[in-house]
């Protein structure tokens, strides 16, 4: 299904930005060519001051499509409550590095199910804490804004971030993808993909428009001139 992942650009689109409650008929009408993956924000009210979703919807979706899931926990302690996401089966299972004491071992337990396993920082977290730990991810999701909501604007000095992290992956021949997320737009995602950048999260940039399809392909045309 997806092949090369690190030579394509990836479009995973933030569902936390569209009408929950009617996504389940509307995802029929997504067109996988340009939304790769469909990004699903967790949120527990206490490591970010939001509440999403959680695994019954995530279930509830998957029978309405085929697109493959990109689940990103912004949970305290994702070790209470993992194997419910694993359960899901989603392409990308990402927790976040400042949740827990133990990111290692729920790395490989996501490794283990046969899920690709993410990692995520928040934008004050340095990037350097997470090199002695690619060796157990399978991509590193870089936050562009502080987590909890969508819609926000993106950070600048993000892009240094995936400066440094691309260059420490080609250095040191790491099999690991750089996702981003949060304000990415018309404007800033060639810069994003330029920096080093594999999938791209968008949220209102692409749901706030009146045709999905379209604005999705035209991010993707955009981000490309970025390669
Ligand atoms: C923020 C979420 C993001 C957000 C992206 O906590 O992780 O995925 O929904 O939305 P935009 O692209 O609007 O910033
Ligand atoms: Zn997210």
């Amino acid at each position: 299904m997806l092949k090369n992942l690190t030579d394509t650009i990836l479009l995973s689109p933030s569902i936390i930005a569209t009408d929950l409650s009617t996504l389940g008929s509307v995802v029929a009408t997504f067109d996988q060519s340009c939304m790769h993956f469909l990004h699903i924000d967790v949120m527990d009210g206490s490591f970010v001051p939001n509440i999403t979703i959680g695994p019954g919807y995530i279930q509830n979706l998957k029978q309405h499509t085929d697109i493959p899931l990109d689940i990103h926990l912004m949970i305290e302690k994702p070790e209470l409550n993992l194997q419910s996401f694993i359960d899901c089966k989603p392409y990308f299972l990402t927790i976040h590095f400042e949740s827990t004491r133990q990111p290692v071992r729920l790395l490989q337990s996501i490794k283990n199910s046969g899920i690709k396993a993410g990692i995520s920082i928040n934008p004050a977290t340095p990037v350097e804490q997470l090199f002695d730990i690619l060796a157990y991810t399978d991509m590193v999701l870089l936050m562009s804004v502080e987590p909890g909501f969508y819609g926000q604007t993106f950070i600048p000095s993000s892009l240094k971030k995936i400066e440094k992290l691309n260059t420490f992956i080609r250095t040191n021949n790491c099999n690991t993808l750089i996702e981003v997320d949060g304000g990415i737009n018309e404007d800033n995602i060639a810069d994003v993909v330029k920096a080093g950048a594999n999938v791209i999260v968008a949220g209102s940039s692409v749901f706030k428009s009146s045709d999905i399809n379209k604005q999705a392909r035209k991010l993707l045309e955009i981000a490309k001139k970025g390669q």
